[in-house]
């Protein structure tokens, strides 16, 4: 029996190969679905990016991992084995990457540091130049939405947060539902968003929830780039409803060159790093899966197929 990892190169799959392999040294690993000798063999898979319907070529495959904290990508197969079940991850280190980049985000605002950058006269010497809001709201309260949570909650920040159901995160004020989200926009000055791609999170950033933000609030998307309603933003940024954002992902990645974002001087783009996926943290898990699935027990993280995370 083996363990197929499909993943980008620029995803280093023999990093991964060498977590797992230094974790169980009789793991049988294939890199790549050129590389598998006997389709049969492969039990476990792990993904990211994979081409649609190779899924299908593996007969006895007991599970499918994605090799990140989303399953977008993993659910866009639309030739995935039928009752197969699908797992994502779900890692500390990747929650503290996470946190450590929103941090920094918010810190440069809060502080205007980017505006330093470009111009150290940016204000009369001695004067303060520090946003007076303290007010962090979170779409999205997973694994990632409650660390970045906590670590915001230790600066003094006022933090919210919203998800489909109703949550209890100590010290975070929760809300759920669509007057939930008016309720928390409305007192918000940085909105953050990590919530995964599904039909509910689709266009749920757009000029009318954008609107009902504290104004000159700042936005930072690390969750998905399809929740953002790209045309959108920019009259918003425009017309200083908003401040600036920070966007991580884009409908399109990597981002063309030509996108309008690319341009706009109050937009700070970085490519889809807010995290990454460290081989050494998440093999443990992901030998616990692989052993679970082929013992036949119950799986860690299992993907919501109802709800599309
Ligand atoms: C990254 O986008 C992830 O889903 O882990």
């Amino acid at each position: 029996m083996s363990l197929l990892i499909c993943i980008p190169d620029t995803m280093k799959p023999e990093s991964l190969r060498f977590a797992l392999v230094s974790l169980d040294s009789e793991l049988q690993i294939e890199i790549g679905p050129e590389n598998v000798q006997i389709p049969s063999a492969v039990e476990f898979a792990v993904v990211w990016n994979h081409p649609e319907g190779i899924l299908l070529n593996y007969p006895n495959l007991k599970a499918i991992s994605s090799y990140g904290h989303g399953a977008d990508g993993l659910l866009s197969d639309k030739k995935l084995p039928e009752s197969v079940p699908l797992v994502r991850l779900a890692d500390e280190t990747m929650a503290e990457w996470m946190s450590e980049y929103l941090l920094a985000v918010v810190l440069l605002e809060r502080r205007q540091l980017l505006a330093y950058a470009k111009n150290p006269g940016f204000s009369e010497w001695g004067t303060t130049a520090r946003h007076p809001g303290n007010n962090i709201s979170i779409l999205g309260l997973g694994f990632l939405g409650r660390a970045a949570a906590k670590v915001f909650l230790q600066l003094s920040f006022k933090v919210a947060g919203w998800s489909r159901t109703l949550k209890q995160v100590d010290g975070v004020s929760c809300f759920s539902g669509k007057d939930g989200l008016t309720d928390m926009l409305k007192e918000t000055d940085y909105l953050i968003n990590l919530l995964p791609h599904t039909s509910e999170t689709h266009n749920l950033l757009n000029t009318d929830t954008l609107k009902e933000l504290k104004r000159g609030a700042y936005l930072i998307n690390a969750g998905r780039g399809q929740t953002l309603v790209d045309e959108d933003l920019i009259p918003l940024l425009d017309d200083g409803q908003l401040s600036g954002a920070c966007l991580d992902v884009f409908r399109t990645e990597p981002l063309p060159s030509k996108h309008p974002f690319r341009k706009h001087n109050k937009i700070l783009i970085t490519p889809h790093n807010s995290s990454a996926t460290p081989a050494d943290s998440v093999a443990p898990q992901i030998l616990e899966n692989y052993r679970r699935a082929t013992s036949g027990c119950q799986l860690l993280n299992l993907v919501d197929l109802e709800h599309g995370y």
